[in-house]
């Protein structure tokens, strides 16, 4: 490993046993999930759990998401009621992660609950992800692979652009086909959606049969992580443009003139799994001035402008 390079690994078995023989050792890979790549860590191990959060230069109060394989490996490590039990059965492997009380004898480093006592939990929906579960055999503490407060990796190459040098490998399984981090939902007492994300807030309630509650206190941030400036580009970005001023590069969403477009289509799924490469392109072209088409503010189009907001947020 030099300073700029961390290794690439191949999604194949001999590249997954590599990595799961770096996650055993207490090294940093990162392996692609439906959402995001995620920078993983045996979650049990305070030391490798420590790296993470030095790698991204992450704030230590923010708790990290524990991946496991499979629902019964949830188990061992949360206390789930019904509603959690529910949503799990329906939407697991998947973009959702709950948040649960921990067992006592979870056994989960500290530093990965911040102290807390409950548990992030998901089973992701990719081949890799749960390739490296399978293999690795325990709890992979991952959030997502980018230095804390920039934009969210959606590829190898924006993982190693980012952090590069500071982490053993990156499994490089293409791009992630969701785009958007998961929706969190803390199912310790009535379920409340922390954070919007891959699966929509109308397929949950639909699942539950009643609407989720939301956080009480709007200007408190809903899950620990949720600072205000976040998945930022380099750029100054302005929300809600129908249109692009001098200077500014235009964000486009549907039948509009943009010079990049997240869907000209208008379609929200593929706006979602554009968004975090556009915005990473966006730094690439230089762009310093903003501006971003209007989003419909329904399914994913509110996990999208949940992270636009927190992109045009002061910094
Ligand atoms: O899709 C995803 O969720 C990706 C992939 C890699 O799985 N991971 C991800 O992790 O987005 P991260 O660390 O970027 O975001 C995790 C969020 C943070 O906002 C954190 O505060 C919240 O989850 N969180 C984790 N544990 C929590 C807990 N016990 N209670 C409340 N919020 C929690
Ligand atoms: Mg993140």
């Amino acid at each position: 490993m030099t300073d700029e390079q961390s290794l690439i690994l191949p999604p194949d078995v001999a590249g997954l046993e590599k990595a799961a023989a770096l996650l055993a050792g207490g090294g940093l890979v990162s392996f692609p999930t439906e959402t995001v790549y995620g920078l993983g860590a045996d979650a049990r191990n305070d030391t490798a759990v420590a790296k993470i959060f030095a790698a991204k230069g992450r704030p230590s109060f923010n708790p990290l998401i524990v991946h496991v394989a499979d629902l019964a490996g949830a188990e061992t490590f949360c206390v789930f009621n019904d509603t959690a039990r529910a949503l799990a059965q329906a939407f697991w492997p998947g973009a959702l992660t709950l948040v649960l009380p921990l067992r006592a004898d979870a056994g989960v480093s500290q530093l990965v609950t911040a102290g807390l006592g409950t548990l992030g939990v998901r089973v992701p929906d990719h081949p890799v992800a749960l390739g490296l579960l399978a293999r690795f055999g325990g709890p992979v503490a991952a959030p997502s692979a980018n230095p804390s407060g920039r934009i969210s990796p959606t590829t190898a190459a924006h993982v190693a652009a980012g952090l590069g040098g500071r982490i053993d490998a990156v499994v490089d399984g293409g791009a992630c086909p969701v785009g958007v981090e998961s929706t969190i939902v803390n199912c310790v007492g009535e379920p409340a959606l922390l954070r919007a994300g891959g699966i929509p807030r109308e397929a949950l309630e639909a699942c539950l049969g009643r609407p989720l509650a939301r956080p009480a206190d709007p200007a408190m941030p809903t899950a620990p992580g949720q600072l205000e400036s976040h998945y930022a580009p380099r750029g100054k970005v302005r929300l809600n443009a129908p249109y692009a001023e001098e200077g500014e590069v235009l964000l486009g969403f549907g039948p509009v003139d943009a010079d990049l477009n997240l869907s000209a289509a208008g379609d929200l799924t593929e706006a979602a799994a554009r968004l975090f490469a556009c915005l990473h392109q966006l730094d690439a072209m230089g762009a310093d001035k903003i501006a971003v088409s209007p989003i419909p503010d329904h399914g994913l189009g509110q996990a999208i402008n949940d992270r636009l907001k927190r992109a045009a947020a002061p910094r």
